[in-house]
């Protein structure tokens, strides 16, 4: 990626140098950055450049917008009144399971590959997976090759759409409103597709891509949740030509600490109509996103290679854009093994307007300490090194003085970071405990104290020297504690998993 953008910067001297003040497809340069005029973004991407631009064309003609291969011949048809899961259970790889219009309560578990969960609509309706505020997930995946589209998801308390280490997916025209804490939750996934959702009332992230890779999220709708669209611990993602207004933050690419995958990098963001998200935090206290100042527009915290191109931001208290680094973040122990640092994120050009305007104590400390006035429209806290800015002269900043101009004006050669179907992710057995933890066991228990479920001291003490009791009674949980809500089945996971995730949860110390 260096080595592009140092070509890059050599090409935009030269055209300087010329005086073509003209754009590569031969319009007129808007601004005076020189640079503008220069060479497109091709950083990010390394592994199988030509497969990349095959599936790039495609998408870009609008012929396929697919990774998960094409549909099998079997086709399931689930009725109202019917049960999805059974037909989940039924259904051989590479089945296609239509469901019907009507409502469903339950949570289907997908545990196979290449299975196609699409909702028929007609006349505008959809079928509904309502989890009547007991349930707590609508879809759970691991499977490779899942599609879930069309459907109407509501009530749940966990997940929308979850997928863990599923990989080649497709997660297409949902409405998921007003469900639990996250909305469609990709984990450890590779090579998938968010589109063209509708996201509402989501208590932490709407559109939450964890330790992923190859990941295009586009022509979603996030409005009134904490976060709109988070891009974690994950690398090689694009995120366009979304609508994320009235949340607390709107778009995120950060590093969360402590996650068995350490780094962020390769996020596009372009494109997005990102407006208004001052919502007041409704985050669970303590989460990492109950640490986002309401207000903030874009966010990147402690991820490298960030490009922000052609997004119209405005309206926000605390910033348009804020840029940040792990010490500086709320909520936050810093973890040695991910750098902490932000670094080479790179501003092209975007619409900003009215952001700043009611912005947090820290934001206007800064201000002041660099004598400067105004709103903010882009801010910077803390170290990072090579991040670059074109036509700077547009925004109020705060932070910036060691940003130089970008030697890119666009992100045009790089349409996708897709690729044809990727082979299934292989976990060590080894890790298989530890994520399984990580991803789903300490959204509800943590070491020292309550939270969702009993501290996991108190399960370590019930447990101690049986691991395999452990493991039985997630697979079937049964109501121990009056109060305390039921703990949702884990059955989805094979024993093996099962058995790690036990043995890993009476190991853990802190
Ligand atoms: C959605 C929240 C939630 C998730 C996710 C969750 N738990 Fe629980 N867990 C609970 C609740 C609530 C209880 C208390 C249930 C009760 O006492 O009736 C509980 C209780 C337990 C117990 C106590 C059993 C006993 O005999 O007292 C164990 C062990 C346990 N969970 C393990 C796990 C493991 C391992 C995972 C991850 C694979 C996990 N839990 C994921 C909510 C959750």
């Amino acid at each position: 990626m260096t080595r592009t953008i140092v070509l890059a910067f050599v090409f935009a001297l030269a055209g300087f140098a010329a005086g073509h003040w003209y754009t590569k497809q031969g319009t007129p340069a808007r601004e005076a950055d020189a640079a503008r005029v220069a060479a497109s973004y091709e950083g990010g991407f390394r592994a199988d450049r030509e497969s990349a631009a095959a599936v790039g064309e495609r998408l870009a003609s609008g012929s396929i917008t697919a990774v998960a291969g094409t549909p099998g011949e079997h086709e399931i048809v689930v009725a109202d009144g019917e049960s999805i899961q059974e037909a989940v259970k039924r259904a051989a790889p590479g089945t296609v399971i239509r469901v019907r219009p009507g409502t469903y309560h339950e949570t289907v578990y997908i545990d196979k590959d290449a299975i196609r969960l699409v909702g028929v609509i007609e006349q505008g309706r959809r079928p509904v997976l309502d989890g009547h505020g007991k349930l707590n997930d609508a879809v759970l995946y691991s499977g490779n090759g899942i599609v879930v589209e069309n459907f109407t998801i509501t009530r749940y308390k966990g997940n929308g759409i979850m997928g863990q280490a599923g990989n080649n997916f497709e997660i297409r025209n949902n409405l998921i409103i007003d469900t639990g804490v996250y909305g469609i939750f990709p984990q450890l996934g590779k090579n998938g597709i968010v589109e063209h959702n509708v996201l509402s009332g989501i208590e932490d992230a709407a559109i939450y891509i964890g330790m992923s890779d190859n990941i295009h999220v586009a022509h979603n709708v996030v409005f009134e949740n904490v976060a709109g669209i988070e891009i974690e611990n994950s690398r090689h993602a694009i995120v366009e030509n979304n609508h994320v207004y009235d949340n607390t933050g709107g778009i995120l690419a950060f590093i969360t600490p402590g996650l068995p995958i350490k780094t962020t990098s390769d996020v596009i963001i372009r494109n997005n109509f990102v407006m208004r998200n001052n919502h007041p935090n409704f985050g669970a206290p303590g989460s990492i996103v109950a640490g986002i100042p309401a207000g903030t527009g874009i966010l990147v915290m402690a991820a490298d290679d960030v490009v922000i191109e052609d997004n119209i931001v405005s309206d926000h208290k605390t910033a348009g854009i804020l840029i940040v680094d792990h010490t500086n973040a709320a909520n936050l122990t810093v973890d040695p093994e991910s750098d902490p640092n932000p670094d080479r994120v790179a501003i092209l050009d975007n619409v900003m307007f009215r952001n700043g305007y009611d912005t947090i104590p820290e934001v206007k400390a800064l201000m002041l300490s660099g004598l400067q006035r105004g709103e903010p429209d882009i801010v910077r806290v803390g170290p990072g090194a090579g991040s670059c800015i074109l036509n700077r002269a547009r925004y109020v900043t705060v932070g910036l003085d060691d940003f130089g101009v970008c030697g890119f004006g666009n992100t045009d050669a790089t349409v996708t970071y897709l690729l044809p179907p990727v082979p299934p992710r292989v976990i060590e057995p080894g890790e298989r405990g530890k994520i399984a933890y990580l991803g789903i066991c300490s959204g509800c228990h943590i070491y020292g104290g309550r939270m969702v479920g009993p501290p996991v001291q108190a399960i370590q003490a019930l447990y101690m020297d049986d691991p395999q009791a452990l493991a039985d009674y997630i697979a079937n949980p049964v109501r121990k504690r009056d109060d305390y809500p039921e703990m949702p089945p884990q059955d989805y996971l094979d024993p093996e998993t099962r058995l790690a995730v036990a043995k890993y949860m009476l190991e853990v110390r802190n």
